[in-house]
């Protein structure tokens, strides 16, 4: 008898000991800091985002939420480093349309696979860019953008924040449905190609709205149009840029994504802290008032819509003929 229960004993401590490592390493988990590697330099939409909502996660999470710039090769270089990191829930990635729905039609090598390398946690803001323009161009309209760009073709130049970046396709587009021929000058995100425009190095850009709406308001940049289709609460009086050449749609979108593998336990708890720091009224307010639509989903859905604007990004830049990089 005493025996028996010895071995039942044992035969217990075993079950217990075989559920010990999810949930234990899930109660453990975190006990260090996270990363969040944000794949344009500082300044950006996407650092912009990333820094209000980790800063907010962290204080869920119980652990600091540092932003690691890994910026080059329109966001190539740090969606790789992303997708190779241990799937240990303590590297993120903040992705973008650029990252995982532009770049795989763009680039004929990919070092990452934008589906299968990651596991989607949710879809955090969506928003129009702003095509703006140094002060001293005579452009108060597009219509004005596209004379200049006709009488001085392979000359007026716009600034983005890399191949393949949403602001590399914003020009792309210009370029292909205006019929244009205009010159792209690449830089390593939307913070330092916008300050090139400030600098007058470039005359214009599409750039974020985080970035640009403090310039346009001292008076050191001027918007043109915005590039959604449906008029931007920051200024509903903005032209978009499909009343002048219809088709014309660049919404860009960022989402937090960890490494494929890591665990289910990891990805639903990381949800629930990046879904109440999307929802927490102080980051609402603070991204809305830089032009974010703050946006929040669940994984299976991001998973869906990250696949769907791969779709339709391959159709507009193979429709578009936009040269691959
Ligand atoms: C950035 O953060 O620099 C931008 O989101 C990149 C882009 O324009 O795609």
């Amino acid at each position: 008898m005493e025996q028996t229960t010895r071995r039942m004993r044992r035969l217990g401590a075993g079950i217990a000991l075989a559920a010990l490592p999810l949930s234990a390493a899930s109660q453990a988990w975190p006990v260090k800091p996270l990363r969040i590697v944000v794949p344009f330099a500082p300044g950006g939409s996407t650092d912009i985002v990333a820094r209000a909502l980790g800063a907010r996660a962290a204080e869920g999470l119980g652990q600091a939420v540092v932003i690691e710039n890994r910026a080059g090769a329109g966001g190539n270089i740090g969606a790789e480093v992303a997708a190779r990191a241990a799937p240990d829930g303590y590297t993120l990635f903040m992705g973008h349309v650029g990252t995982l729905a532009i770049n795989p039609a763009l680039y004929r090598k990919l070092p990452y696979d934008p589906i299968r390398d990651f596991a989607p946690i949710t879809l955090a803001i969506a928003s129009p860019l702003l095509l703006v323009v140094h002060p001293s161009l005579p452009a108060r309209g597009l219509k004005d953008v596209l004379a200049l760009a006709r009488s001085r073709p392979g000359q007026l130049a716009y600034s983005s924040a890399g191949s393949g970046s949403a602001s590399h396709l914003g020009g792309a587009l210009l370029e292909s449905l205006g019929k244009v021929d205009i010159l792209h000058v690449p830089y390593k995100g939307t913070g330092p190609a916008t300050m090139g425009v400030v600098g007058g190095e470039v005359s214009m850009m599409f750039s974020g709205q985080g970035t640009s709406w403090p310039l346009i308001n001292a008076g050191k940049l001027r918007a043109v149009a915005h590039t959604g289709n449906r008029p931007i609460p920051n200024a509903p009086k903005l032209s978009s840029m499909a009343e002048t050449l219809p088709g014309y749609e660049v919404i860009n979108w960022h989402g937090v994504l960890a490494p494929a593998g890591t665990s289910a336990e990891i990805i639903r708890r990381l949800h629930a802290e990046f879904v109440k720091a999307l929802g927490s009224s102080e980051v609402r307010a603070r991204l809305t008032e830089d032009g974010f639509q703050v946006v929040g989903n669940t994984p299976e859905e991001f998973a869906r819509f990250i696949a769907a604007e791969k779709d339709k990004w391959a159709k507009v830049i193979a429709a578009a003929r936009i040269p691959q990089e």
